[in-house]
């Protein structure tokens, strides 16, 4: 299946990006109303995003493994399986999602109808989980402060890292994402010297430049995020987001990360959890909880394109 048409997961960084997360009702018109827009999406996504072509809409369709045995059935990605909880130095909690929608652009009003006219079809078929609306932030920063994003994999490297291939012939062309919703507890975190925040990510704040591996702790961020296997690094595709509601103190980062494979992300995670070695864990996590964890499949475009709005399985 390596001809599969993917869905734009490699999609250039945006400024508007809504992570939209719901549970499919109980009912088999739920399922019917699923079914309907997995063969309308392209279609949608194009009316929509011809209304400015400079806005580069984009979205993803994804599904989480309940909810891709049920509108599916067999086979299944061989990876696929539900979030696993991790009980470290902190805890990466599983949330329910059967469906997440990553639809990002230049522009948020082609993100928001995007998520209207999609929700227009999914009208009482699904709840919503979790909706976050994420903005562009001073030079790709992050709200604690750092440049975030710099040492993502880009073009071949990207698809490389991201796209299942003769590993999973019959799901080529997918991909796998991990969504984790996090609240930074920003006050605490600008109290502390800007030489510890930096040696807690592993860059400087304002240059964006790694530290060297002189000074860099073994818990810097970007250290226990590095996974490297047989000699190979084995990387992701982040597309991370900053959210935030002023009002209430909410200050966030969605964070999103795309693999071929889900245990690399995994494996960042149990090293940023529970620590590498245990206890060496990622003080990010003092200033930051995850209050959400799911993970997804995303299948070929063409997959989508070829659900029956009866009968999915053929
Ligand atoms: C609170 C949430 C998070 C924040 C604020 C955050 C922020 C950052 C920042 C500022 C960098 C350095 C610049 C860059 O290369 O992008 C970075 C790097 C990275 N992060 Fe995160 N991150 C978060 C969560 C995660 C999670 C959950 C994972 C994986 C499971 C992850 C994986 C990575 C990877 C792979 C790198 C690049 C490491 C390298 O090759 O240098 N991050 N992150």
């Amino acid at each position: 299946m390596r001809s599969a048409v993917q869905q734009p997961v490699v999609a250039e960084l945006t400024r508007a990006a809504i992570f939209l997360v719901v549970t499919i009702n109980s009912g088999k018109e739920s399922d019917a109303a699923v079914w309907a827009l997995c063969g309308d999406l392209a279609a949608l996504q194009r009316a929509v995003g011809f209304r400015d072509l400079e806005g580069r809409l984009s979205c993803v369709m994804a599904f989480g493994s309940d909810a891709w045995e049920r509108l599916f059935g067999a086979p299944k990605p061989k990876d696929l399986h539900p979030f696993r909880e991790i009980h470290g130095q902190h805890h990466a909690i599983a949330t329910p999602g059967d469906i997440l929608f990553h639809i990002r652009a230049a522009r948020m009003d082609l993100c928001f109808e995007m998520a209207t006219q999609i929700m227009a079809r999914l009208r009482g078929a699904v709840s919503t989980a979790d909706e976050v609306h994420g903005f562009n932030y001073f030079d790709d920063r992050d709200l604690i402060g750092f440049v975030d994003g710099t040492e993502n994999p880009v073009d071949q490297a990207a698809c490389e890292a991201t796209i299942v291939g003769e590993e999973d012939a019959e799901f080529g062309g997918g991909s796998y994402v991990i969504v984790q919703k996090y609240l930074h507890a920003l006050d605490k975190w600008n109290t502390i010297p800007i030489e510890q925040q930096e040696r807690i990510v592993g860059r400087t704040k304002l240059s964006n430049i790694e530290l060297d591996d002189a000074v860099k702790p073994a818990s810097a961020h970007n250290a226990l995020t590095t996974i490297v296997e047989d000699g190979k690094q084995l990387e992701i595709v982040r597309d991370n987001m900053p959210f935030g509601d002023a009002g209430k103190g909410e200050f966030g980062t969605y964070f999103i990360g795309y693999a071929r494979s889900p245990h690399r992300i995994e494996q960042m995670l149990t090293n940023m959890f529970v620590g590498k070695p245990p206890g060496n864990y990622d003080r990010l996590l003092d200033y930051s909880r995850a209050v959400t964890g799911t993970l997804f499949f995303v299948p070929p475009a063409t997959f989508l394109a070829n659900v029956a709005p009866d009968s999915p399985a053929d």
